[in-house]
């Protein structure tokens, strides 16, 4: 039976999702694609951190326990910023490893570089749950790729804000109260301010910018504005009127071909596809040139919706590698 031996970088909400979809998973897995996955390795900061003891698995803190074995057929990657994320997984590529992030603060900067890396090593770079969670965009941005023109992407990219403006208007929740709500359900980011000032919803847009329009616009360029100065009462004041505070990113193609991109808390009525986008749900409004518009909604942060893309990436690589062994 022919396996795939994975190692995991990042032992967190997100990597431990990856993990337990795996292992619930492996026997459809096996009897769907007709490879086994094996997590051979873990990679995390502090090894002495107290964990679940995970039988059959190397704990590490030292990349080169995964760098350096030759078994290795696919890094996940769900640690922390921009490095040593992206140095380690440059390297795990030049060893001939495919390769499946998370990371979008990484991936908003380095992501095309990783993908030209991985098309001269003849690797896959899986990057689903960089942007939108459980709700696969990348997929469906790419495919529309194929035979279409994308000419506007909109939409709701960050979880951690919505729901913050979500508890706001529905239990006049303090901003610091449904900030801490969010933290505990494994929503938010290392560090939250990149969620609430806009920072983490425009890096989705930059990687939605880079795969749709093949460019990102000069980031200075884009204004970026959080929900962090909007109270209970504006939210609720707001939904008196019959309006909502949702907190948009939006990037278009203007008519003289420039690429535009903005980023901010938005008041919109009850027409808008957004309005009723509650929770942690993100929403993608996606608008092209053949098929007009279509809104993509789920789950946007947490454990299994962003485990179960990068699972979904994975299924993808293997599939590409039975036409490999089909076509050989
Ligand atoms: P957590 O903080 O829950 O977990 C981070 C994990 O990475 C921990 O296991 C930590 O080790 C490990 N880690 C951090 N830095 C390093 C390092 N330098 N070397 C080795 N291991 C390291 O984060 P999340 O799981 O929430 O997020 C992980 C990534 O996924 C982030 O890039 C995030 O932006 C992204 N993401 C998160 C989503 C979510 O819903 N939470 C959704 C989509 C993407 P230790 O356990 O020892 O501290
Ligand atoms: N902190 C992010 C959010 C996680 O709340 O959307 C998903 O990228």
């Amino acid at each position: 039976m022919p396996s795939f031996k994975a190692a995991i970088l990042g032992f967190g909400t997100v990597g431990e999702g990856v993990y337990r979809i795996l292992q619930e998973k492996r026997e459809e897995i096996r009897e769907n694609t007709g490879f086994t996955v094996d997590v051979v390795t873990i990679l995390v900061k502090d090894k002495t951190k107290k964990r679940k003891p995970i039988s059959g698995v190397k704990i590490t803190d030292n990349i080169r326990d995964i760098l350096d074995d030759p078994e290795i057929d696919v890094v996940f990657e769900a640690i922390v910023g921009e490095e040593p994320a992206y140095t380690y997984l440059s390297d795990a590529i030049e060893k001939g490893c495919h390769i499946i992030t998370a990371n979008k603060k990484m991936f908003a900067k380095h992501g095309p570089a990783l993908l030209k890396h991985a098309e001269f090593r003849n690797v896959q770079v899986g990057f689903e749950a960089t942007t939108a969670g459980g709700v696969p965009v990348i997929r469906t941005v790419s495919n529309l790729l194929a035979g279409d023109r994308i000419k506007r992407i909109q939409g709701i990219l960050n979880g951690t804000s919505n729901f913050i403006l979500t508890k706001m208007r529905e239990e006049g929740s303090p901003f610091k109260k449904a900030l801490l709500d969010a933290q505990k359900n494994g929503f938010a980011e290392a560090d939250p301010s990149d969620d609430v000032d806009g920072t983490d919803a425009f890096r989705k847009l930059m990687i939605l910018s880079s795969l749709s329009f093949g460019q990102q616009p000069d980031w200075e360029d884009v204004p970026v504005v959080g929900i962090e100065h909007i109270q209970p009462i504006d939210v609720i004041d707001a939904s008196k009127g019959d309006l909502r505070y949702r907190h948009v990113a939006d990037i278009w193609i203007d008519d003289n071909d420039k690429l535009l991109g903005t980023v901010g808390p938005v008041l919109i009525g009850a027409n808008h596809p957004l309005f009723s986008i509650d929770g942690v749900d993100n929403a993608i409004i996606i608008e092209t040139e053949y098929l007009g518009q279509l809104t993509l909604v789920g789950p946007g942060a947490g454990m299994y919706p962003t485990g179960s893309a990068m699972v979904a990436d994975l299924l993808h690589i293997i599939r590409q590698q039975e036409v490999v062994m089909v076509t050989n």
